[in-house]
């Protein structure tokens, strides 16, 4: 079997023309979705995601408020600003990007973002309501999947899924998320015995550990549907977690790096903070 292409940039695109299309009838109501954004110190990676979710913003006409702060910026000085945009009501999401340097608690920060404006879904009552499935704030990067996933019409339910990888970020809630639709889930992690194993029962496979190629062809199924959310910056250029070549012989779909799971971060964290927009309205309470 040759894979077929889970195209996330196409996908992305027709998802932001949407969103775009509802910010107009939304300013004719006189609401703005603002997207505040902080970025603390110089982490090169970082840089790159917050400038696209910059442009994002932009591109589909919503305010964008980047704070750059700092390397040395204390957590006292973090929270302050958080304070502040919580109590904005043009601002409808706050982003803090990660990693943040050692001297600020991630959670801490996190814990500090009003829940209905944490567009990135990280704050302690969003995953609590993600667990009891209740509606709540979804992660971008695990919703985005979702969504490809869901485009391919294979129903989830009773499917047997392999997530590999436990981030908080990606592999908790994209497991979840994927029990939420009934499928038997399963986490790998490094200290899974037996990976390859477990990978080979996958009918849905999601690749997120960080390792370049990590997954080869020998720990797919014929037929399964393969999802990479790796960033490896290689020499050579951008490489994902899965071998992408001799894997998308075997699988019935694949999403390839870059253009599958990147570029649908950025419409769900746009498609978030719409949501909270059209919720609040002009008050942004
Ligand atoms: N760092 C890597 N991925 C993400 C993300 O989705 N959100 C934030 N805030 N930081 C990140």
């Amino acid at each position: 079997m040759t894979a077929k292409i889970l195209d996330g940039k196409k996908m992305s695109a027709e998802i932001r023309a949407a969103i775009k299309e509802k910010v107009v009838l939304l300013k004719e109501k006189g609401i703005v979705p603002g997207l505040a954004v902080i970025l603390v110190g110089d982490n090169p990676a970082s840089k790159v995601y917050v400038g696209q979710k910059e442009k994002g913003c932009l591109e589909a006409g919503f305010a964008s408020f980047l704070h750059r702060l700092p390397e040395t910026t204390s957590q006292e000085e973090l929270l302050a600003l958080i304070d502040k945009l919580n109590a904005d009501k043009t601002v409808h999401g706050i982003l803090v990007q990660l990693p943040l340097p050692r001297q600020i608690d991630p959670d801490t920060v996190l814990a500090a973002i009003r829940p209905e404006k944490d567009v990135d879904g990280f704050h302690p009552v969003n995953i609590g309501r993600l667990v009891a499935g209740l509606p709540a704030s979804e992660p971008c990067t695990p919703k985005g999947i979702l969504r490809l996933l869901k485009s391919t019409g294979i129903p989830l339910a009773g499917k047997e899924a392999v997530v590999i990888g436990r981030s908080n970020i990606v592999g908790k809630p994209v497991a979840l998320m994927l029990l939420a639709e009934s499928a038997t889930v399963t986490i790998c992690h490094s200290k899974t015995a037996d990976l390859a194993e477990h990978a080979r029962r996958a009918d849905i496979l999601v690749a997120a550990i960080g390792k370049p190629r990590f997954v080869t062809a020998d720990m797919v199924k014929e037929g399964a549907v393969v999802i990479d959310v790796g960033i490896n910056r290689l020499e050579e250029g951008l490489v994902g977690d899965v071998d992408y070549e001799p894997v998308a012989e075997k699988a019935s779909w694949i999403t390839p790096v870059p253009g599958g799971v990147g570029p649908m971060t950025i419409a769900m964290l746009l498609e978030n903070t719409l949501e909270q927009a059209e919720k609040t309205g002009a008050s942004g309470r």
